[in-house]
């Protein structure tokens, strides 16, 4: 018997090159999950492209056309029950979410942030990085909670800045790494061995670093 595939719903608002990696990683085999439906608040999101060529079903749910939030989340709500969606992913989607959203999916809801969260919640996370003088930033998979970027963390990857960095280098330096620890999460999620306790989620049987560190810049090993 092959393994049960996770039923996934993705929400977007723009390029979609989160959802393209997890489309390219369920095609290679590394993720056993499927993409149910596609969600975008807008029609013109280039991520709805990618996302027909691969054969998944979208929808176009404008926010415009809703009067308040609940109204529009609730539209949200229904397509993805009518699709069977057991995760949903919020890949770019720059809508906040209600209350109801977030309980209708509580536990059972990812989102990709650009930041080391949680430094730097919000918007232009990349231009705040560098004014900070920040040496790291990275990217953050976490569960969302009704606090916006502050939900119980499943993975981080780090990348250094640089001298040079603008918000465009360093946002595409942070986005290589999205890449892979997105499908990662959700390949997690779908083997089951993700467990929130309180704000902390376990992975089980993940091999911990404990003697990992990173520099920047990088300093000779006798320092
Ligand atoms: C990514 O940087 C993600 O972290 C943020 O929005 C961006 C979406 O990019 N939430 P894409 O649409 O997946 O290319």
């Amino acid at each position: 018997m092959s393994e049960p595939v996770l039923s996934v719903g993705v929400l977007i608002s723009g390029s979609g090159s989160n959802l393209q990696a997890l489309i390219d990683r369920i095609a290679d085999g590394s993720v056993p999950a499927r993409i149910a439906l596609v969600i975008s608040n807008r029609a013109d999101a280039f991520g709805l492209q990618r996302a027909r060529l691969a054969g998944i079903p979208t929808r176009v749910i404008d926010h415009r056309e809703f009067p308040d939030r609940v109204s529009f989340d609730r539209t949200m709500i229904a397509a993805l029950q009518e699709s069977g969606v057991e995760l949903v992913c919020l890949a770019g989607f720059m809508r906040v979410l209600t209350a109801d959203f977030i309980r209708a999916f509580e536990g059972r809801l990812l989102n990709i942030h650009p930041a080391l969260l949680p430094a730097f919640p919000g918007l232009h996370v990349q231009q705040r990085a560098i004014d900070a003088g920040a040496r790291f930033s990275g990217a953050t998979v976490h569960f969302v909670t009704e606090e916006v970027d502050a939900g119980p963390i499943v993975i981080q990857a780090v990348v250094p800045i640089l001298d040079h960095d603008d918000a465009q280098t360093l946002a595409a330096r942070i986005l290589k790494q999205e890449h892979r620890i997105y499908p990662l999460a959700v390949l997690w999620f779908a083997q089951g061995r993700l467990q929130i306790v309180r704000q902390r989620v376990q992975i089980r049987e993940t091999i911990e670093a404990p003697d990992a560190y990173l520099l920047n810049p990088s300093a000779p090993d006798t320092y």
